[in-house]
């Protein structure tokens, strides 16, 4: 790759200067009004950045208006409880996010000065060098390049990079240090910050709008019309796996059961076995629904099953097990699909 790049313009300062200025000059006329760009603060940019790891910005948007009207600033956040910041997260899914965060929020509100580097940065919980690169650069001016999904798109398209990378996180990889050389130290978060939105606006995955792109006399592909085949990115098979699902339902309320240990600890799912000491048989339960979801590259058929009578259940419940009352079902912290699913099949 470095190879390929040696008779480019990035090798000219005059035409790399230039680049950046078409760059930063559509991103000052063009970028989206979003709220974490209002009056923007180190705070706003952690939460946004926390965010928008893994979820597009038109789903993050509530969710981050929401979360400042409750938690405002790293105190408020240090300062709520666990159940109130899951609650606060519903929906977005990858909840371990949620618990960094507020983690991270116990040190943060002691900080006096911030610190600047990546790498002290990359100490605190949940943050990875794209984090840590996106914080640094927006909110503390440091010349670090982002590198997430929509740069590997820019960039391989932009030096028609042929590589075929073995998965996203490997392409991220590779091409952060040619990230690095193309950006601009004078205002490096507003830079990362344009090329990310490039990539999401213009530098779409299929169909790019390359007639109004900014840097399109820099991008190769765009001079090849290649950009289809750019970036090259191995295809995992796709796997499926099957899991039952329980419901019980028995004065006014629903057995629902939340992990200790995986990624939903704290997030109530419709359990998938019963804390079951009697004698019922899965045979002669009925299928309430059949519902399909995805996780990462996993395809998930859930069903739903209703056993024929109230199964006898130990009483107190085993941990992890609780009786969801229907008047608290607001209250409740439940997976995204999991609420979805208990809302359409509730009589
Ligand atoms: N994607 C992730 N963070 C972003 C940001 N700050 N601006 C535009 N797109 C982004």
């Amino acid at each position: 790759m470095e190879n390929s790049l040696k008779t480019t313009w990035i090798q000219s300062k005059e035409k790399l200067g230039q680049y950046r200025i078409s760059l930063l000059n559509w991103f000052d006329e063009q970028r989206r009004d979003l709220p974490w760009r209002q009056d923007p603060s180190l705070y706003k940019t952690v939460v946004s950045e926390f965010m928008l790891q893994q979820t597009r910005v038109s789903t993050v948007i509530p969710y981050f208006t929401n979360w400042l009207n409750k938690f405002p600033d790293f105190y408020s956040l240090n300062q709520a409880d666990e159940k109130d910041v899951l609650k606060a997260w519903e929906g977005l899914g990858y909840y371990s996010r949620a618990r960094n965060l507020h983690q991270l929020s116990k040190t943060a509100a002691n900080w006096k000065h911030p610190p600047v580097s990546v790498k002290e940065w990359q100490t605190l919980p949940g943050v990875g060098p794209y984090i840590a690169a996106a914080v640094t650069s927006i909110s503390l001016d440091q010349p670090e390049a982002v590198c997430d999904g929509n740069v590997v798109r820019v960039l391989s398209r932009l030096f028609a990079i042929s590589e075929i990378f073995k998965d996203g996180a490997t392409a991220q990889k590779k091409l952060r240090p040619l990230a690095q050389k193309l950006i601009n130290s004078g205002r490096p978060g507003d830079y990362n910050q344009a090329v990310m939105e490039l990539g999401a606006t213009v530098c779409h995955r299929s169909s790019p709008l390359c007639s109004t792109c900014p840097i399109l006399s820099y991008c190769e592909s765009g001079r090849q019309g290649d950009w289809a085949d750019r970036p090259q990115i191995a295809r995992k098979a796709k796997k499926t796996a099957s899991i039952r699902r329980y419901w019980v339902e028995s004065q006014s309320s629903l057995l629902v059961h939340a992990s200790k240990k995986n990624r939903l600890q704290g997030v109530y799912e419709l359990p998938d076995k019963l804390p079951y000491s009697g004698n019922f048989t899965d045979l002669n339960s009925q299928v309430l629904a059949i519902r399909k979801r995805t996780i990462g590259r996993v395809e998930y058929t859930e069903e739903i099953h209703q056993p024929p009578q109230i199964p006898l259940l130990p009483d107190p419940l085993p941990q992890g097990y609780t009786w969801m009352k229907w008047s608290e079902l607001e209250n409740f912290t439940l997976s995204g699909p999991h609420r979805k699913w208990i809302e359409e099949l509730r009589d």
